[in-house]
């Protein structure tokens, strides 16, 4: 089996999950899930980044030590994970002792290699966002990545030179298709590469909160190579707990890793300098995708603008939130997340598009044929009675469906992948209102053609609902057990081809999303 490791950032508990997190978990969940069900050797890694002076305020300010404070809110984000029903394989935490030893020897191989030196920094410090900056990166004076204020800070540091990767890392960016969307390549090349890559720091003496540097304890090892190794360490690098690096890009295997923009500069140029200087290869992609903003401002932790993801699952179904957070961000840009939008995503697609048309497919085989479809033997040599080129086009756009998801997977473009999926929700809608079944029921002599109409919407929503369960987990079963299908119907295989002889026995159900009164739970 090939080998596909998928990550998503590690997260700061410095704060409550929010539905931004969500949404880069959801996205890697959905990606592992579908490649999966292809047939690959999954490794899906998440976890949470636990050091740096951030956490320590905030552990202050709460009056707990820091690893009480990461402690609980660690325990948060995998109370979240469970609820949003995310199938990860392994969860690190930074403050793992094989993870700390490991960064450990991470940072004495890179100074024995000449690559990581002693230094002084003198810089623009931006404190939310513990980043060094120059004065040509300042925006109007302030933090280009979040607009707050900086401070002149200088201290003695270590640092990792940069300089000998640059050309590789250019060459990374600007010949493969690594890092998606595209359109990130410019932005990283013009203002990190081209103007000359800065050393990066990689030690801090001004907080005590982070893994010491073993040859030089004054020193904590500085936020990027503790968390960016995390992606390593968790698969058993430089570590005994694991025997896991095959799944690192070796055998032909594939590694995907996903964040936001925010952070794909260190995902983008520092993390391909660090694998260079261990020797080890490239992930295959880096999929940085936009932000989940509220009021056109980015949702986080440290403004607090944040949608809680449990209030939403619990109301409305934690289905319907994958799917609508997925659906909504656009693949080149970012979103912002209101009520309105969600529900209405949820009432159109969900409740009304395919909804229906489960219920109404089921329902009419019930009133038809009491439930059991008859397949009927079709002579091609007859002349049809009526005109089957809708059917035609409905089949075509079914079979040649599981190859366009495929591929939208592997950039990924997951939007995408859904709208190609409800395009064809929609089309079998549309099948309906064409073929008319209830006037077809009318007269007996039309049984075989009902029964062609109904079996037709069934493998189409065998084929749609069997693509969406790396989406809808939960949702997509119960719509299996009233179409009659098991999981031997629902096999990758089985969603690209269809099915010329089913004996479909269909069964009534719950509704599987309903709909919602939007003025009514917008007043509420
Ligand atoms: O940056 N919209 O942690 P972090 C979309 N520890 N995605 C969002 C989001 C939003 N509004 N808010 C957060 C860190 N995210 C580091 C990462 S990795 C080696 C170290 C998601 O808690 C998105 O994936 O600030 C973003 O990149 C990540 O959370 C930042 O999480």
């Amino acid at each position: 089996m090939k080998k596909f490791y998928i990550t998503t950032p590690i997260y700061y508990p410095s704060g409550n999950p929010h539905i931004g997190h969500c949404y880069t978990t959801v996205a890697c969940d959905a990606i592992a899930r579908y490649k999966r069900w292809q047939g690959y050797d999954v490794m899906f890694s998440t976890g949470t980044d636990e050091h740096g002076m951030k956490l320590e305020e905030s552990a202050r300010k709460a009056g707990k030590t820091p690893k009480e404070y990461v402690d609980e809110i660690a325990g948060r984000f995998i109370k979240l994970w469970g609820f949003m029903n995310i199938s990860y394989d392994r969860f690190i935490r930074t403050t793992d002792e094989e993870h700390k030893k490991a960064v450990q020897r991470i940072f004495i191989k890179l100074h024995e290699k000449g690559l990581i030196y002693k230094g002084e920094y003198a810089g623009k410090y931006c404190v939310p966002d513990e980043s060094f900056w120059t004065q040509s990166q300042l925006v109007d004076g302030k933090c280009p990545e979040c607009g707050r204020e900086v401070i002149d800070a200088k201290e003695e540091a270590y640092f990792m030179k940069m300089q000998p990767f640059a050309e590789r890392i250019e060459k990374l960016l600007t010949e493969t298709d690594f890092l998606q969307p595209a359109a990130r390549v410019n932005e990283m090349v013009n203002n990190f590469i081209k103007p000359g890559l800065e050393d990066l720091c990689v030690s801090r003496t001004t907080f005590k909160w982070g893994i010491p540097v073993p040859f030089d304890p004054e020193h904590v090892v500085y936020v990027w190579i503790d968390a960016l190794s995390n992606y390593i360490t968790l698969l058993g690098y430089e570590n005994d707990r694991h025997d896991d690096m095959g799944y690192w890009g070796g055998d032909g295997g594939y590694v995907m890793q996903l964040t936001a923009k925010d952070i794909v500069r260190f995902h983008s140029i520092i993390w391909p300098a660090i694998l260079m200087a261990l020797e080890l290869p490239f992930p295959k992609r880096l999929y940085s995708h936009g932000w989940i903003n509220l009021d056109g401002k980015k949702m986080s932790k440290s403004l607090g603008n944040v949608v809680d993801p449990f209030i939403l699952g619990e109301r409305y179904g934690v289905d319907a939130i994958r799917y609508q957070i997925l659906s909504d961000m656009p693949f080149n840009g970012d979103f912002d997340f209101n009520n309105r939008l969600m529900l209405t995503r949820i009432n159109t697609d969900l409740a009304n598009d395919l909804g229906n048309l489960v219920s109404r497919t089921v329902a009419m085989v019930i009133k038809y044929f009491d439930g059991t479809l008859p397949v009927f033997e079709r002579d091609d040599s007859e002349k049809l009675p009526y005109d089957d080129s809708y059917d035609n086009e409905l089949i075509n756009m079914s079979t040649a469906l599981r190859k366009k998801v495929d591929g939208l997977i592997e950039v990924p473009q997951l939007a995408q992948a859904l709208s190609e999926i409800f395009a064809v929700i929609g089309r079998a809608n549309k099948y309906i209102d064409e073929t008319t079944p209830w006037i077809l029921a009318k007269d007996d002599a039309n049984k075989p053609r009902l029964a062609t109409v109904l079996y037709n919407l069934l493998e189409t929503i065998r084929i749609c609902s069997s693509l969406l369960a790396a989406f809808m987990p939960t949702t997509m079963p119960r719509v299996w057990e009233q179409i009659g299908v098991g999981e031997a119907d629902t096999t990758y295989e089985k969603a690209g081809t269809w099915n010329t002889e089913y004996n479909y026995v269909v069964k009534k159900g719950d509704i599987i999303f309903p709909r919602f009164d939007i003025d009514k739970e917008l007043s509420e």
